[in-house]
């Protein structure tokens, strides 16, 4: 039968389900700009509303991961394993993460990718190291996870070029937040990197893409089913975004609070949090038969060096200047550093991930458009998390900044996102829950 794109819209519009051909069909028609952006889009917009079953969307997925190259680097390395996070504010997971499970003997080629919308993302970071190279050519990228068993660079070849095109509608067309088509976006890339197994850190809360609990599982456990389906080991870690992510966000601040941690050093729930995400992704690289097991490899790489040696390794491999990874005082730093003080006594009752994001944003640490320039140096650093006790001067922040043009609006944002309040509250948890096949 010849495939219509406007039946192919009224189908989805009126609840109808997806064949495997129709969906391959799409893809194929729409990456050869044969189907216009107008018509993909009231697709995207018939699935927010109506959804997709899983087995719909285990086949976009696959017909997305397929439309383009995929890599396979079972030549370098016998098992390839994978992080990925759903996108979180001050989540400087892989830095971390990264270097502990190849200090293990798992190597980890990642590549990544760079801030969407109020987020940072990982090249990003690396590149507060003066002179780091984030473009490498597929050999060097093979070579150093041959060599050096550790690698994160931008992505080498065109990978699925279906996620590419559709997420940038998405992006412009309100048909983001739908979770078919988060779990088809984010399992094509990861499966059109050859992975073997995956940890996927699925981010809740105000700062998240998933605002609840119940959205974060059913998300979770469509990405899991989609991978195991496709042959690969998989897990998923369910972490809190209300608040950001450790004490720092900004790059150059958020890459000194990952090498604290690779030295033992680093705040509570980011190591609880790198721990978890480590600790799955060696249990399903096979270095550990448990959880437990897993773990205690995590606290032997940290405590005999090892994590952060490999993590010095990688960053002089690709250009960046190892004094600066010795000596973390000597990456970029802010000209104007501006505590923001408690005015009441009492408890942390809330801190506003997204607002803190946008706060780094407007400081010049993001990107408001694709392209736009950024400043290592700028973030916030927070010195107290919710549940924490404060006395009426003591400081809750800092904010880093190089530039005064839109201190003052950064400076008022921060100060809204912090609640403090009279009653106590529990310190919220890092990690909700594993999702597993
Ligand atoms: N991250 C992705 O890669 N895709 C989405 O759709 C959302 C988050």
């Amino acid at each position: 039968m010849t495939f219509r794109m406007v039946d192919f819209i009224v189908k989805k519009r009126d609840g109808g389900t997806h064949t495997r051909e129709e969906l391959e069909t799409f893809i194929r028609e729409y990456v050869a700009d044969i189907i216009p952006d107008y018509q993909a889009s009231a697709w995207c917009m018939a699935v927010y509303f109506q959804g997709m079953t899983p087995e719909e969307t285990a086949h976009l997925t696959y017909a997305m991961a397929h439309s383009g190259e995929t890599l396979d680097l079972h030549d370098v390395a016998p098992i390839i394993v994978d992080k990925h996070s759903s996108g979180g504010v001050g989540d400087k997971t892989t830095l971390a993460v990264a270097p502990i499970v190849a200090a293990t003997g798992l190597p980890v080629g990642k590549m990544s990718g760079r801030g969407l919308a109020h987020t940072g993302g990982t090249l990003d970071k690396l590149e507060s190291f003066r002179g780091f190279r984030t473009e490498l050519s597929f050999e060097e990228f093979k070579r150093q996870l041959r060599e050096v068993g550790l690698v994160i660079a931008g992505a080498t070849h065109n990978l699925a070029p279906a996620d590419k095109k559709l997420y940038a509608l998405r992006d412009v067309t309100g048909t983001v937040p739908s979770i078919p088509l988060i779990a088809s976006s984010i399992m094509s890339k990861k499966i059109a990197t050859g992975s073997d197994a995956i940890v996927l850190d699925v981010k809740v809360g105000k700062g998240a893409f998933m605002k609840t609990l119940e959205d974060a599982r059913v998300l979770a456990q469509l990405m899991v089913d989609i991978g195991s389906h496709l042959g690969r080991r998989m897990a998923a870690v369910l972490s809190d975004m209300n608040q950001p992510l450790g004490r720092t966000v900004g790059n150059a601040l958020e890459v000194k609070e990952a090498i604290a941690t690779l030295h033992g050093r680093g705040p509570e729930d980011f190591t609880e949090l790198v721990h978890t995400v480590a600790g799955e992704m060696i249990r399903l690289g096979g270095k550990a038969a448990t959880r437990e097991e897993a773990r205690a490899l995590v606290d032997q790489v940290i405590a005999d060096g090892s994590a952060f040696r490999k993590f010095r390794q990688f960053i002089v491999a690709q250009g960046g200047d190892p004094r600066q990874v010795d000596n973390p005082d000597l990456l970029p730093k802010a000209r104007l550093v501006i505590p923001i003080e408690s005015e009441r006594s009492g408890f942390v009752q809330d801190i506003d991930a997204y607002e803190v994001g946008l706060v780094t944003m407007i400081l010049g640490g993001g990107r408001e458009k694709k392209g736009d320039p950024i400043d290592h140096a700028v973030g916030v650093v927070l010195h107290k998390k919710v549940g924490d006790r404060v006395s009426a001067g003591e400081p809750l922040c800092e904010i880093h900044a190089n530039d005064e043009t839109r201190l003052q609006e950064a400076l008022d944002r921060l100060r809204g996102a912090i609640r403090v309040g009279e009653e106590p509250v529990e310190p919220w948890p890092i990690v909700y829950e594993i999702v597993e096949d």
